[in-house]
């Protein structure tokens, strides 16, 4: 939530910062903002709407030339997106400009305390009592970097903060608590930002901060502090994927080039997870055998996409390892006192590892004690710091809001989890596990075989543009396939779409279907569980017969559906537990498609932002 850039170099500052933001507007694109120091003032504008409205206004009056620079791109939390709610805020001298991700919890005291002092604040943002307290703590403080850390002791909530100052004007000032920052490190310049994305394009050396500390960032230097002055360690990384994995590369939207990208994401994931043996090493994991085999129940906390990821997780884990697994929603999991010990590992699945909930859940785990692993895209976020160990996947950047190859390659990490467990836990003799393995190794082609053959989803989505709702069926592993299909349907076309159990259908969802409703089914293969399949089958026919209009997605070779499908999509045959690596991908497409025929920006849905560090 909120996209944050901060620039001190010696090349136009305006140019860097709004070139990041551009990389950052899927983080937030209700309003966007810059503030440049030049000549001793701050120079800023800022816009409602997406950073295309910013670009205009700044096209029709350029800011002043300066060399430091902040930026931001907004998801409104306190006040509506307009102009004035939108950042940067300055205090009451116009010399200090602040921007802001995150939310305040205490802001409302400190804004009735700061008015009662005598100040003005113009908007209704949280965001602006911190300008209006870093000129209160300015004279005493002796530089913005230690009213900074004074400020952040009254701060409570989850807060980075980006402030510029014209008394000092070759710095800028961040902090950060419970919210993504990172350093860019450059030669001659130096960049901070909510995300590696925003500079990428300059340099790829980064450093990854801790909670609770200040940075002082200047042209060849940055230090380092906690909220108390003392000097604080960091970690320093460098990012091993470049600018032109985060441009669209020829496609029209980075959602479609992210789809097209799962094959290559898939593959990615699983390098180097398969020792030469034939066993799985994941070595990266830092949890012990030792500690794998003390475990006797699993619970996985994931938000949305993620979590759809964690209930086919559970069918994995428990079928291949043995071991109890429960998947939880994060939003959910610390307020109803779940029962965790030393001897559950808690799996938390995230992008990109800054979801609050997950990692409030997270928190809450370890408190109890548990064990947690993650499994994230983003390197050094914020889940995968406070776990105990980590699974990356290896999805690249993913830009577009709605979440397609990160969640594939989420699938990945869970089965390679499944089965790691299955063999420390000796459940699974090592030619089980490399016959998985190389079932696994033939996923990418599987899934560039249904991005090849997807054209008859392109025109049945198309065909249902004007439809009200549109309801998804699955079985087993497809359930939670079905549940993804409908929210890529809901967050994308903003149409009303339900995923279910199949079975659960008679017992009320059926009520639903009437004549020409749209039904996605998702067909388990014939060759697994065939009363899986004869089932589904019966429930096929069940909502035909009630006038439903039937898209089946079903394997290559599955005769029997064809007489009860109004659209018939294809999909390779693999094992069952497989299937959602390839009966996702033609829902993922129906939704991009639908809503590019609503005439939607895919990238950016309405109401949503990318990273959700808001509870
Ligand atoms: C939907 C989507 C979201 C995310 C959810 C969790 O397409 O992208 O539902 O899956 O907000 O995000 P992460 O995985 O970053 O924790």
């Amino acid at each position: 939530m909120c996209g944050i850039v901060g620039y001190v170099g010696d090349r136009p500052a305006l140019d860097v910062v709004v070139d990041g933001l551009a990389r950052l507007e899927y983080r937030g694109y209700d309003s966007a903002g810059v503030a440049v120091l030049a000549g001793g003032t701050i120079d800023s504008a800022k816009r409602a709407g997406k950073l295309a409205n910013l670009r205009a206004a700044l096209e029709e009056r350029p800011l002043a030339e300066g060399t430091v620079g902040i930026g931001h791109t907004r998801w409104a939390t306190h006040g509506a997106p307009t102009d004035v709610n939108a950042h940067p805020h300055l205090d009451c001298t116009g010399s200090v400009a602040v921007i802001h991700n995150g939310i305040i919890e205490n802001f409302a005291t400190l804004r009735r305390d700061l008015e009662e002092r005598g100040h003005e604040l113009l908007s209704e943002t949280d965001t602006e009592a911190v300008a209006h307290l870093l000129e209160e703590e300015m004279p005493e403080a002796g530089g913005l970097a230690e009213a900074m850390r004074r400020v952040c002791r009254k701060l409570e909530g989850a807060f980075t903060l980006l402030a510029v100052d014209t008394a000092d004007p070759g710095a800028v000032v961040a902090a950060r608590r419970n919210s993504p920052l990172v350093v860019g490190r450059g030669d001659g310049e130096n960049f901070l930002a909510s995300d590696v994305a925003a500079f990428i394009a300059h340099t790829r050396d980064a450093v990854e901060l801790g909670q609770d500390q200040v940075v002082e960032l200047r042209r060849d230097s940055f230090t380092v502090t906690d909220f108390f002055g003392h000097p604080a360690a960091y970690n320093e990384y460098h990012v091993d994927w470049d600018a032109s994995a985060a441009e669209k590369g020829g496609y029209d939207y980075f959602m479609l080039k992210e789809i097209a990208e799962q094959p290559q994401a898939v593959a990615d994931t699983l390098l180097g997870r398969a020792g030469l043996d034939g066993t799985l090493a994941l070595d990266e994991m830092r949890l012990s055998d030792e500690d794998l085999r003390d475990i006797d129940k699993i619970v996985i906390v994931a938000c949305g996409t993620a979590s759809h990821a964690g209930m086919i997780a559970k069918y994995a884990i428990e079928h291949w390892s043995r071991l109890p697994c429960e998947m939880e929603l994060a939003s959910e999991f610390r307020y109803r006192d779940p029962i965790l010990d030393r001897q559950t590992l808690v799996i938390a699945i995230s992008q990109s590892g800054e979801t609050m909930d997950t990692l409030m859940a997270v928190r809450h785990a370890k408190e109890q004690g548990a064990r947690l692993l993650s499994i994230c895209n983003v390197n050094g976020s914020s889940i995968p710091r406070e776990c105990d160990a980590v699974l990356y996947t290896h999805a690249g950047p993913e830009v577009a809001v709605a979440s397609t190859k990160a969640f594939l390659t989420q699938l990945v990490a869970v089965y390679l989890v499944a089965l790691y467990l299955a063999q420390v836990r000796g459940i699974k003799y090592t030619d089980e596990i490399t016959a998985v393995i190389s079932q696994l190794a033939a996923m990418p082609e599987k899934v560039e075989k249904v991005l090849d053959i997807v054209e008859p989803v392109r025109e049945v989505a198309r065909s249902l543009a004007s439809e009200k709702c549109v309801l998804f069926l699955g079985r087993h592993v497809g359930f939670p396939v079905a549940l993804e299909g409908a929210l890529k349907l809901k967050e994308l076309a903003y149409m009303h779409a339900e995923g279910f159990a199949a079975g659960e259908l008679k017992h009320g969802p059926i009520a639903l279907i009437e004549d020409g409703v749209p039904v996605v089914v998702v067909v388990p293969s014939p060759r697994g569980r065939s009363v899986l399949h004869n089932k589904i089958v019966s429930n096929i026919q069940e909502i035909r017969a009630r006038g439903a209009r039937t898209i089946v997605i079903a394997e290559e070779g599955d005769e029997a559906v064809v007489q009860y499908a109004d659209t018939l999509i294809r999909i390779p045959d693999v094992p069952t537990l497989l299937q959602p690596l390839v009966s996702t991908v033609p829902l993922q497409v129906f939704a991009c498609e639908l809503a590019t025929a609503k005439g939607h920006d895919v990238d950016q849905p309405r109401n949503l932002a990318k990273s959700v560090t808001v509870e």
